[in-house]
């Protein structure tokens, strides 16, 4: 059975000690919740304050990006190593990040075999634009962001990959996906690609989260999904009382 993956994707919210403070208590209500994954993933200069605060809880640490290049002269870049013993996660791929920071497939192929390298897990985000899914081009952008996203990835590493599908126009605007359509585009195209890349076997090994407004009141409908495994929370990892109650309805739901 697929451990359920529930990660909070702060992006540019929440300071240092704002961060810090707020795990400490988002620690102790999720301690119940043993057998779901539970990440964080704070901005980068609160990585290690978070990291401070979390040791022993179980509660792991993600970072919201890396270099694709392992160490150099790159004003402003965070190298692979200087994440080692801060987080356990990376997210790479995420739609704010190709369109905001020019990051490409290339690029992101690259770095997930780095994260890897590394003994770092990445999550990979995918998903389609607005413009792409009501020209019914859904399945095929998302099937070449797996395909590129996977190239030279060895079969071996696939339980420490997880895939996050985040389609944009779902992503803060309220607008989320229908839990049957997420579950044919998580099922059929990127658990498919999978399998098709490697083997049915090797494919079921991967989770793959839903992200795009999840909510309290929409989470258990995703849960109920055959192939979403968790979800990649935005909006709602930043309040205590609502990351918790994902995370308890993934437990209930997966029975984890
Ligand atoms: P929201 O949950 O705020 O829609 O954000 C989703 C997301 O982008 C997580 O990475």
């Amino acid at each position: 059975m697929r451990i359920p993956i529930i990660a909070g994707n702060w992006k540019m919210h929440k300071t240092a000690a704002e961060s810090a403070a707020f795990v400490k208590e988002l620690a102790s209500a999720l301690a119940p919740y043993a057998n779901v994954e539970r990440v964080v993933c704070p901005t980068f200069v609160a990585l290690a304050g978070v990291a401070d605060a979390l040791r022993g809880t179980g509660v792991m640490v993600g970072a919201q990006n890396v270099s694709a290049a392992e160490s150099g002269a790159y004003t402003s870049q965070i190298a692979v190593g200087m994440l080692e013993g801060l987080a356990e996660y990376v997210i790479i791929g995420h739609s704010e990040v190709r369109q905001y920071l020019g990051e490409t497939d290339a690029m992101i192929n690259a770095k997930a075999k780095l994260l890897l390298a590394h003994g770092l897990k990445p999550i990979i985000a995918c998903g389609e634009s607005l413009e792409i899914n009501q020209a019914g081009g859904t399945d095929a952008h998302v099937r070449g962001q797996i395909v590129a996203a996977f190239e030279g990835i060895a079969a071996a590493a696939l339980p420490k990959v997880v895939v996050a599908y985040e389609p944009i126009w779902a992503i803060g605007t309220g607008l989320n996906a229908s839990p049957e359509f997420a579950q044919q585009v998580i099922g059929s195209v990127i658990r498919g690609t999978l399998t098709s890349l490697y083997n049915a076997e090797a494919a079921a090994q991967v989770r793959i989260q839903y992200g795009g407004s999840v909510k309290p009141g929409n989470m258990a409908e995703y849960m109920s999904q055959p192939d979403i495994d968790g979800a990649l929370v935005g909006g709602a990892s930043l309040a205590v009382a609502d990351f918790t109650t994902l995370v308890s309805i993934a437990a209930e739901v997966k029975g984890a």
